[in-house]
């Protein structure tokens, strides 16, 4: 029996790799949906994810993104943003991988750090660390979650680029754009009509 296509986009990477903005660009490019899994926690608690870790603890946060992540695997056509720890649970790993593509955004803990100074207060497992710790902390999460990362199925280094330059990349790796054929929105993919006139001469 054919397998059922696995239609939604999962990105995943370290906190302050470009999840949400990329995510916002593919959409809007793919004219599908966007879901920001950490945008919709704080949602339904009406609190900053940084006030839910401090009033309500981690693991509420955590049972809540898996509540969040068996949600979305249930959809398709849509473009989601996890959190940067989402996959450390296997159970999530599983629900994303049965339903969409996994998208790792890379990024090196130097660019981690800097981004996430610009964004202060934002960043609950780096809060009120000065920058030395800060940035052992970064590597030492950055090797705890390395498993999980690599279990994308598409990879991409984002230090250097910008998001529109992350999306455009994206949309040339052919295992998105079968994705977006398998969608049952294939109307909404744009991408193949433009290659085909692009190779005329
Ligand atoms: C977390 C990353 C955050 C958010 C929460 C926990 C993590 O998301 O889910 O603060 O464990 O790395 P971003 O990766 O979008 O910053």
């Amino acid at each position: 029996m054919k397998k059922p296509a696995r239609t939604n986009i999962y990105l995943t990477g370290f906190m302050a790799a470009g999840k949400s903005t990329v995510g916002h660009h593919l959409a809007r490019e793919l004219r599908w949906s966007f879901i920001d899994i950490d945008e919709q926690i704080e949602r339904k608690f009406g609190l900053h994810i940084s006030r839910i870790f401090e009033e309500l603890g981690e693991r509420t946060f955590r049972e809540a993104e898996s509540r969040e992540v068996a949600r979305c695997s249930k959809l398709s056509s849509r473009v989601i943003a996890l959190g940067g720890g989402a996959l450390l649970d296997p159970a999530n790993l599983r629900s994303v991988r049965s339903s969409g593509i996994l998208v790792h955004l890379k990024i090196s803990a130097e660019t981690v750090l800097a981004r996430a100074a610009k964004q202060r207060g934002k960043r609950p497992l780096l809060k009120g660390l000065p920058k030395e710790e800060a940035l052992a902390r970064i590597r030492d999460l950055l090797k705890a979650r390395q498993k999980s990362y690599r279990a994308a199925n598409l990879s991409i280094n984002t230090d250097e680029l910008t998001p529109p330059q992350i999306v455009a990349a994206l949309l040339r790796r052919k295992l998105l754009v079968q994705c977006c054929r398998d969608s049952a929105n294939k109307i909404a993919f744009p991408y193949e009509t433009h290659s085909r006139r692009a190779r005329r001469p």
